[in-house]
């Protein structure tokens, strides 16, 4: 068998951090390309980096023709609040460049991963344990541009059987990147800040219950999905995937349980208006069914790994 050769677009970002570390793991670092328009930082540097610009179809056939990539993990894209600021420069990102992904593996045996997001979902979606297929109504660029995505995902695995896999992720929390632009950020910002200065004020209002996930979950349902036999993916679109839901609220007083004095105070900005055309839960049934997911992490443990794992970097950085 041919060895594998993987690209990760977007590498330094949230996910792709973690994602190329556990890849790295299993196939050895050399076998790992990340990429990404700003420099790999800390155990991330330690491995072949490609300066690239997903925005240029030239670039990635040149960055082919010299690895030979076998996978393809394509996250780079902007996210629901910064894709707003620019909503025709976020079109063209984040759909340029997954045709390009799309077209290079229609051409080449490459397996492909993109993900897909809670945003397509609308204020028309039924928003308690949202089915995987029910109404569709994205109102940011960003979940117009994942629906859209997902079409072309399905159309290319249709027409040219390009073997594309995709999950429609919760908002993700973690402590090794902080995370991007999105909706859910304040679920990652209020660790830093209840570590930091025992206060957050959340750009959210305290009974907003958005769908989320501890990074450990994301990472290994990834994993998960790739690793299925190719009959098993039913679902060409992308998969609805849950994990935890829960409130600001709620997570500020999980955090209480481990830091007293912990204080939020709730001042909604422009990002609200987004929250609240997403979903609450998930209903994840297709993905339990065709490949087997099941959730870890639940509140407590994630919030628990959070601040034990958070305070050793805040610590370690500050030395
Ligand atoms: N975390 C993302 C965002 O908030 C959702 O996919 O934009």
């Amino acid at each position: 068998m041919k060895p594998e050769s993987i690209l990760i677009t977007g590498a330094c970002g949230q996910i792709g951090t973690e994602l190329a570390l556990s890849l790295r793991q299993r196939y050895g670092k050399n076998a790992v390309v990340v990429s990404d328009v700003r420099e790999p930082q800390g155990e991330l540097a330690d491995g072949p980096f490609e300066m690239f610009n997903v925005t240029s179809e030239k670039d990635l056939e040149r960055l082919h023709k010299q690895y030979g990539f076998t996978q393809i993990y394509h996250l780079a894209a902007l996210l629901s609040a910064t894709g707003e600021k620019n909503p025709l420069f976020t079109w063209k990102l984040n759909m340029d460049s997954l045709l390009h992904v799309l077209e290079l593996a229609r051409q080449y045996p490459i397996k492909v991963y993109w993900p897909s997001s809670i945003a397509v979902f609308g204020p028309e979606t039924p928003a308690n344990h949202t089915p995987q297929h029910t109404v569709i109504t994205p109102r940011t660029v960003y979940g117009i541009s994942k629906l859209s995505g997902e079409h072309w995902c399905k159309y290319y695995y249709d027409r040219y059987n390009v073997d594309v896999r995709s999950i429609r992720y919760p908002g993700l929390i973690s402590y090794k990147t902080p995370a991007g632009g999105g909706t859910t950020d304040y679920a990652v910002d209020i660790f830093y800040q209840a570590i930091d200065k025992g206060y957050y004020e959340c750009f959210l209002t305290e009974n907003t219950f958005l769908p989320m996930m501890y990074m450990p979950d994301a990472i290994r349902a990834t994993l998960e999905l790739m690793d299925s036999p190719k009959e098993n993916i039913k679902n060409r679109w992308s998969y609805n995937l849950a994990g935890i839901s829960f409130s600001p609220a709620q997570l500020a007083a999980e955090i209480k349980k481990l830091i007293p004095d912990f204080s939020i105070a709730y001042k909604p900005d422009f990002r609200q208006k987004i929250a609240d055309t997403w979903p609450n839960s998930i209903d994840d049934y297709e993905a339990q069914q065709d490949w087997g997911w099941k959730n870890a992490y639940d509140l407590s443990e994630m919030t628990n790994d959070m601040i034990k794992n958070l305070k050793i970097k805040l610590k370690s950085s500050a030395q």
